[in-house]
């Protein structure tokens, strides 16, 4: 039985779709049977970050609606061998994911794969509440900056409104000289402040604005991630100039 993770924030542009798409190659690579699914109705983008979008014929909503198999929507990525990507449509259309559609889709794919990855929209709203409804559990995607910390806080609330109690922070964009500055909260600011425990701490990198997944030079950060995400003990990095993700 898959494991179902959905990706979230709040707010927008932290970083989700890169994580999930990373940590997606990481485990996949490890002979995890990964799907990542676009939740992002309305602005997809993981289609494009995997490099498969001229593959990309159907999406979730003909999924979700039985327009099309699930099995023909999903592509299964064409360098590693363990990755699939179910896109999400171009147009929200509310009612394609209303009466527990959405739920009914995933339980059917739980026995295909081993993990579930759903890359949520951003927001709090009915359409970032998708991937959130249907979820087992949740990393909440979070920068050091007061904004983010304070919408994923309410990112975590919407979920236990869902009724979801297991997640986990993914701190993204550290830059260890200005939280040593005191310039951006810290690492045990953010724990502190949400009172969520951490599975991966990803630096700031210029490399990681342009990277497809696959294509990033720096694993470590999402291969340290996946392996938590697959129970085994990796330690946090230490946040000195050392990289140790
Ligand atoms: N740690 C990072 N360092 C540098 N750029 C990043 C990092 N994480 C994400 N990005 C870049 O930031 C942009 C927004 O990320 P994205 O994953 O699309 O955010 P979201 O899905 O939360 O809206 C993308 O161009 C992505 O490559
Ligand atoms: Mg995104």
């Amino acid at each position: 039985m898959g494991r179902v993770i959905c990706i979230t924030s709040g707010k927008g542009g932290v970083g989700k779709t890169f994580l999930c798409a990373n940590v997606a190659a990481e485990l996949a690579r490890g002979g995890v049977r990964v799907l990542c699914v676009d939740c992002s109705v309305g602005a997809r983008d993981l289609d494009m970050v995997l490099g498969v979008s001229d593959r990309a014929l159907y999406h979730l909503s003909d999924a979700v609606t039985g327009r099309c198999d699930p099995m023909t929507a999903i592509i299964p990525h064409p360098e590693i061998s363990c990755l699939s990507v179910l896109p999400a449509p171009q147009y929200y259309s509310p009612q394609d994911f209303e009466g527990g559609a959405p739920q009914r889709l995933i339980d059917a794919l739980r026995d295909e794969f081993d993990v579930i990855l759903l890359d949520g929209a951003s927001g709090l709203d009915a359409r970032a509440g998708i991937a959130m409804e249907v979820c087992d559990g949740a990393i909440i995607v979070v920068e050091p900056t007061p904004s983010s910390i304070r919408m994923a806080d309410f990112a975590a609330s919407r979920l236990m409104q869902a009724g979801k109690r297991e997640m986990r922070i993914v701190v993204n964009r550290i830059d260890p000289v200005a939280m040593k500055k005191g310039l951006c909260p810290n690492v045990d600011n953010i724990i502190d402040s949400l009172s969520i425990g951490i599975i991966g701490a990803v630096p700031a990198r210029a490399a990681y604005m342009t990277a497809r997944a696959g294509f990033t030079s720096e694993r470590t950060p999402f291969a340290n991630i996946a392996a938590r995400l697959c129970s085994r003990h990796v330690p946090l990095m230490r946040f000195n100039r050392v990289n140790q993700w």
